[in-house]
Formats: structure tokens, C-alpha cells, sequence
């Protein structure tokens, strides 16, 4: 028994040296272990795919351990985080409806199914092409058309999100200016000096203190592959920049399918920030549905 007893200790001090701030770089995912469901997958040649070219499906893929955000739930000191993926989003046919991918911070890996897709009319959202930041559901608090800010007074210039580009994001959260920072370029251009979305607001009430990181995808009517090639991340710093030489390179499409995504219709495909304590999110629905009940025992009892 004290044998069994000593093995605990030590298992629980190596968890919580591992959770304290996490830092971590996939120069693509070639041997690494993520926490994948749905369809996500890798590809033998190191893509992340979270969803191939089929209908109606999703998939998310999450750093498998929990990443200490603060030291407890009512911790309001500052803290910092910084994460940057490659990632590249084919569509097949472009129509009138599709769904997007997500970076994630969540309080389970994975998303409860209600709030699984991540829709964009029904929500708020700008246009058919944008960036946004959701916090605590589906509504973006703040929005972009997908599109970044060239060097040298380039000016603003759009990017498709579903044109099959391999494009960067850069998200930063400086808990003292309780700001989060939204970047996007192509991956070729480096990462823009202007963040294409900048908002003012401070998670530490919303945060728990471990939540996991990750992706979250899902397609609609719109057969769409999303792949990620890259990905860094660091709690409480700059997290690594990526080396694009070593990232692995997209399957090889047919000419035929490039020219049809080139010149048909608008293409529909967000990518969002997407905050989610879920368990806060569920218990607040049950507490509604608890109080209905009370008030129909109430309504029988004493009539209306
Ligand atoms: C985490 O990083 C912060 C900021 O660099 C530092 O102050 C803190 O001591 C670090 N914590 C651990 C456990 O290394
Ligand atoms: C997508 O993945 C699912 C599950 O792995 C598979 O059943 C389906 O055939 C795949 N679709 C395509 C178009 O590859
Ligand atoms: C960029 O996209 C926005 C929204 O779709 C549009 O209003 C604007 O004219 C576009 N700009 C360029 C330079 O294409
Ligand atoms: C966000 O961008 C603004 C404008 O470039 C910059 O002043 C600020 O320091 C950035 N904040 C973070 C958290 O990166």
C-alpha cells in the first residue's frame, strides 16, 4: 500500500509540472498525439485533417492535456497566451451553405453536439468570408471580413478563406490590456503588423483555471476538406514561430476542380475564435429548465 500510495504523488507532480505554462510547436503532425474525434485525422504525410470532403460531418482535434489558464477559478491575476496554425480550407463546389472551423478553448476537449456547428447567418455573422471572435457561444462578438493588412502601406487586401490558400492565423491575448488580437495573412506574406481584429475584453472571469486547446470543424451541405499543417502554442509567452519549409505539403488536386473554385459563386467558410466553458453553458440551460418546472408545480398547486 505504500508503494501504491508514493506512485500517486509522483503521477500527480508530473501532471501539474506538465500543465504549468504549456508551450508547444507542430512544425506539422508527424508523430505527435493530438485528442482527435469525428472524422479528424492525420494524413500520412503529416496534415491534421479535421474533415475530408463529405457532407454533414466534423471533426475536432485537441492538445490532449489541460492547459493551466490561471492559478484557480477566482485567480484575476493577468496572464497571456499566443498561438499560431497553418491551415488551409478546400472546398469542393462553393453553394450557398457551409460551415467553418474553429480555434477552440473549451473546458472538455470537445464541443457539446448543440453547439457543435458553427453557423454563420443564423448568428450575427458579417458576411459569407469572415474572422470572428465568439465568446461563450456562437455569436460573434466581434468580426471581420477574412483579408489582412499588407506591408508597406499595401492597404487592406480580401483573402478567400475556401480558396485552398494555405493561410496563417496569429491569435494573442494580453490579459493587462485585456485584449485578444485576431491576424491573418497568406502564409507566404509573414504575419502582418496590423491584427485584421483587435478586441477589448477580459477573459479571466470567463476562463477556468485548465481549460483545453484545439480545432473544431464541421461541414454542411458544402463538402469542404480543413486541414491544418502547423500549429504553436504558448501559455504565459510568445508562442514559436513555425518553419514553414517543414510543413507538409496539400494533397494534389486536379486541375479541373481549381478552375470550378475559381470562378463559381461566393465562397461561405468562417473561422472563428471560439471561448466556451461548457460546463457553465449547460448548467445555466438545466437552472432555466429546473426553474420552468417550479413554476408549473406552482401554476397546478395555486392555479394560474
Ligand atoms: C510562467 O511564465 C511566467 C511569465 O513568464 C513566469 O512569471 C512564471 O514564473 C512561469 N511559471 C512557471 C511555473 O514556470
Ligand atoms: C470521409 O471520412 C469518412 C470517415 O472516415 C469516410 O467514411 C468517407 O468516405 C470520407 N469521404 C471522402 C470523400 O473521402
Ligand atoms: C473585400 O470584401 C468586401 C466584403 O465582401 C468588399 O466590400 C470589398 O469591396 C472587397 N475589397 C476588394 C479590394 O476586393
Ligand atoms: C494588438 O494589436 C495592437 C495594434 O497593433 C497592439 O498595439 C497591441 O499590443 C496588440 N495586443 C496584443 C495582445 O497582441
Amino acid at each position: 500500500m505504500p508503494a501504491m500510495f508514493f506512485k500517486l504523488v509522483i503521477l500527480i507532480q508530473a501532471t501539474l509540472a506538465v500543465s504549468q505554462n504549456v508551450s508547444f510547436i507542430y512544425n506539422g503532425f508527424r508523430s505527435e498525439y493530438l485528442s482527435l474525434d469525428g472524422v479528424a485525422q492525420f494524413t500520412p504525410n503529416g496534415l491534421l485533417m479535421l474533415t475530408n470532403d463529405s457532407q454533414e460531418i466534423k471533426g475536432h482535434a485537441f492538445y490532449p492535456n489541460p492547459v493551466t489558464f490561471k492559478n484557480s477559478y477566482s485567480d484575476t491575476n493577468a496572464f497571456l497566451f499566443s498561438t499560431t496554425f497553418v491551415f488551409a480550407i478546400r472546398s469542393v463546389l462553393a453553394t450557398v451553405s457551409g460551415h467553418g472551423m474553429a480555434f477552440v478553448i473549451a473546458l472538455k476537449r470537445g464541443i457539446p453536439q448543440e453547439l457543435d456547428t458553427i453557423k454563420q447567418i443564423e448568428f450575427n455573422d458579417i458576411d459569407n468570408n469572415h474572422v470572428g471572435i465568439d465568446i461563450n457561444g456562437l455569436n460573434s462578438v466581434k468580426s471581420a471580413t477574412a483579408g489582412y493588412y499588407a506591408e508597406n502601406n499595401g492597404g487592406f487586401r480580401n483573402l478567400s478563406l475556401t480558396s485552398g490558400q494555405v493561410m496563417q492565423v496569429w491569435v494573442e491575448y494580453d490579459g493587462t490590456k485585456k485584449q485578444i488580437n485576431v491576424t491573418l495573412a497568406p502564409v507566404s506574406a509573414g504575419k502582418p503588423h496590423a491584427p485584421l481584429l483587435s478586441l477589448k475584453h477580459d477573459l479571466s472571469p470567463i476562463l477556468h483555471k485548465t481549460m483545453y486547446v484545439g480545432f473544431s470543424s464541421s461541414t454542411g451541405s458544402l463538402p469542404t476538406s480543413h486541414y491544418v499543417l502547423g500549429w504553436s502554442f504558448k501559455m504565459n509567452g510568445q508562442a514559436q514561430e513555425l518553419v514553414h519549409s517543414q510543413l507538409p505539403n496539400l494533397p494534389r488536386i486536379g486541375g479541373k476542380k481549381v478552375s470550378k473554385l475559381l470562378t463559381i459563386g461566393v465562397p461561405v467558410m468562417s473561422l472563428s475564435l471560439v471561448l466556451l466553458p461548457i460546463v457553465g453553458i449547460i448548467s445555466a440551460i438545466r437552472r432555466k429548465r429546473k426553474f420552468a418546472e417550479l413554476l408549473e408545480d406552482w401554476e397546478l398547486e395555486y392555479g394560474p
